[in-house]
């Protein structure tokens, strides 16, 4: 197994361009699924999730292939030959079940095998189940898979969600786009990557409104078409890249980054005492002088902090002066980032879903382990700011989420590199 070497060097500064949402692409890839003629992404990201997403679509018939070093998806759905989801490529990834909502409504059956709990938390599927259902699905489960079927078609209902997952919004948005009739969903989740899903699903031919607000209004068509889209800017690779400054010093350019995707983020940083400007080609990020303040943190789903960049926020944190409480609200084992900083020297205390951090003047390099895809990067951040050298283990992690993770650091001044097993 890899592992990424990195070495405190000082300052960093340059351009770092930031990919297309790895979260939005693996909504879009299954989108396919709700069409016979063919679905194009531009600006996808390179990225482990994203072979298995293509994985998952060519067993169920789909034809994926990739161009332009693998920038562009090329997706064709015209003839599926299986309306199953195997367990053995849905357990490497949650977002798998995203297939579920296209594949009913397309096929008027679905069997998807459940995800499992993941190192995070248990994350279930029961809000993706009642909106579905209450689109006139019957789902079923039966040794470890959710069988579902549509007898008669989907048909468009007015539903509320107990919580307003992402996932679930967007397994139930995919679904009413070809279900008979209007749906209304309420206490939908708001985040950009949904934005992104629906105006493709638009360019498809599907017809909603509301998307980016809690209540969504889906009006059922008969077919969808083809289409191509243009992912959107990664959020969370763009949060994390800013970070690299804040923690480290220098001045750096996030190419592609807007405002729009991270306010409350910036609101935080701007507390910390790093400032973030909008530029012509993205976001200017530069720490003020001094050592960054300690500031309280708790996730939200979106516009609220985003529990992707939890981990990531910590590491800076973590030599903040003053003491700064995050509280994490969207998944429940979300702090395994912890233990492994406070091996490099950081003072935290972990109570439930609390995580107190009292900020040392700087972090010591030490071997650390990467526990989960944002984990993983944290680690690299405290490493780019901590003395000496500071090795992180078990990078898989960090392939689902992060293309050239190595490349770009290096080209801001960092001393990263990877050192292959
Ligand atoms: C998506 C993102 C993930 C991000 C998360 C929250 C993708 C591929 N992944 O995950 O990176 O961290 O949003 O912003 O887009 N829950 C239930 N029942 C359900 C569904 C969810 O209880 O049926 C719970 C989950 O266990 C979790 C919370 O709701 O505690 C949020 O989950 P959700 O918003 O669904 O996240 P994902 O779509 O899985």
């Amino acid at each position: 197994m890899d592992s990424i070497l990195v070495t405190g060097n000082g300052e960093l500064n340059g351009q770092i361009p930031i990919a297309g949402a790895k979260n939005a692409c693996l909504t879009l890839m299954p989108a396919t699924l709700l069409s016979e003629e063919p679905l194009t992404l531009t600006n996808a990201p390179r990225l482990s999730d994203i072979k298995t997403m293509t994985a998952l679509l060519q067993s169920l018939g789909a034809e994926v292939s990739t161009l332009q070093d693998g920038q562009v998806i090329a997706m064709s759905s015209h003839d599926l030959t299986s309306h199953t989801a195997d367990y053995d490529i849905v357990r490497k990834m949650r977002a798998s079940n995203l297939v579920l909502g296209p594949m009913l409504a397309r096929l008027g059956q679905a069997i998807v095998s459940l995800p499992g709990g993941c190192a995070i938390g248990a994350r279930p599927m029961d809000l993706h189940i009642e909106g579905l259902e209450a689109l006139g699905a019957e789902i079923e489960l039966k040794d470890g898979y959710l069988h579902a079927v549509a007898r008669g078609g989907l048909k468009g209902a007015v539903h509320e969600m107990r919580f307003a997952s992402v996932g679930a919004t967007e397994n139930i948005v995919m679904a009413a786009t070809l279900a008979k009739g209007t749906t209304v969903l309420k206490n939908a989740a708001r985040e950009p990557e949904i934005v992104d899903l629906v105006d493709c699903l638009r360019k498809m031919g599907a017809q909603i409104a509301g998307e980016g607000t809690s209540t969504i209004e889906i009006q059922g068509v008969d077919r969808l078409h083809g289409a191509t889209h243009q992912v959107v800017t990664d959020r969370i690779e763009l949060g994390t890249y800013m970070l690299a400054p804040a923690i480290c010093g220098g001045e750096v350019e996030l190419l592609g980054g807007r405002l729009s995707l991270v306010g409350a983020f910036v609101e935080k940083l701007d507390a910390a005492g790093i400032d973030v400007e909008e530029t012509a080609k993205g976001l200017k990020v530069r720490r003020r002088n001094g050592r960054v303040q300690a500031v309280d943190v708790t996730t939200e789903p979106f516009p609220g902090f985003p529990t992707d960049l939890q981990a990531q926020m910590m590491a800076l944190l973590c030599t903040a002066e003053g003491t700064s409480v995050l509280e994490e609200k969207i998944f429940e084992n979300r702090f395994m980032h912890a233990p492994e900083l406070t091996r490099m020297g950081a003072h935290i205390d972990v109570q439930g879903g609390t995580a107190t951090v009292t900020g040392v003047e700087r972090l010591k390099g030490a071997p650390v382990m990467a526990t989960d895809l944002r984990a993983s990067v944290s680690l690299i951040l405290a490493g780019l700011a901590a003395e000496g050298e500071t090795v992180v283990s078990r990078v898989y992690h960090l392939d689902r989420g992060y293309e050239h993770v190595v490349r770009k650091l290096e080209g801001v001044g960092a001393k990263i590199e990877r050192i292959k097993s």
